[in-house]
């Protein structure tokens, strides 16, 4: 599956929106398949990706497969207002929909439920000369061949087109495959923990 069409996102579009949702969860889990990680299976999306097709609409890029998205880009400007946005009109309810203690404690639903009323904001220092960030996930299929190149290329342009310096990103130490991808595309390291790198390029 090379050179498959990139099309805008359709955040409109239920039925678009719910795959959408599907590739997050399928790709969940540092790269892999997450779907037998959560008993919820939209939890995941909720947090990292449904915010941006409904408040940054047009930075959301699909990898399109005869109409059907196996593969999605999503970015915010603004990272700074992105968070206050997400403050205002997507986390409360959500945090309406998934009290803390929804599900047993210690299970991965429940880290999620408790970004949802606890979520972190990025470093200023980061935020600084790299403002933007993004997610970006391809369903193994459609993998290799410079997908994911093509999505944050594009991506790259848009922001480019809004003004944006920089871009920045979060990937687990252990997506060892997407560490590397991120590199050889020029990313480096900003910050960074035992469980996850702060990834940044100038644009
Ligand atoms: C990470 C991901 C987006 C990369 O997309 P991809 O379609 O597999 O990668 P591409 O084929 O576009 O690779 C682009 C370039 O990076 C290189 N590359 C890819 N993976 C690499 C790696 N691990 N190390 C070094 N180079 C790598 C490719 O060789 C290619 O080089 P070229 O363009 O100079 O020929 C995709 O594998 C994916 O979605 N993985 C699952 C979800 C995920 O982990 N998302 C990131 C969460 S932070």
């Amino acid at each position: 599956m090379t050179g498959l069409p990139i099309r805008p996102a359709r955040a409109d579009d239920p039925a678009e929106v719910d795959r959408l949702y599907d590739v997050c969860l399928r790709t969940g889990a540092a790269g892999d398949d997450a779907t037998g990680l959560y008993t919820d299976p939209r939890l995941l999306g909720e947090v990292y990706l449904g915010a941006y097709l409904a408040l940054e609409p047009g930075l959301a890029f699909v990898l399109d497969d005869a109409g059907t998205a196996v593969g999605y880009v999503l970015g915010a400007r603004d990272t700074a207002a992105f968070e206050s946005a997400c403050a205002r009109r997507w986390w409360p309810a959500l945090r309406d929909r998934y009290p803390l203690g929804t599900f047993p404690a210690g299970s991965r639903d429940d880290a999620l439920v408790r970004l949802v009323h606890a979520p972190p904001s990025a470093d200023p220092a980061v935020l600084r000369e790299h403002p933007s960030h993004l997610h970006v996930d391809v369903l193994p299929e459609a993998q290799g061949g410079g997908n994911g190149r093509r999505l944050l290329e594009t991506l790259f342009d848009a922001l480019r087109a809004s003004g944006s310096p920089g871009v920045h990103l979060g990937v687990a130490r252990d997506n060892v495959r997407a560490v590397g991808f991120y590199r050889h595309l020029g990313f480096t390291e900003l910050d960074g923990d035992d469980g996850g790198l702060t990834l940044g390029l100038r644009l």
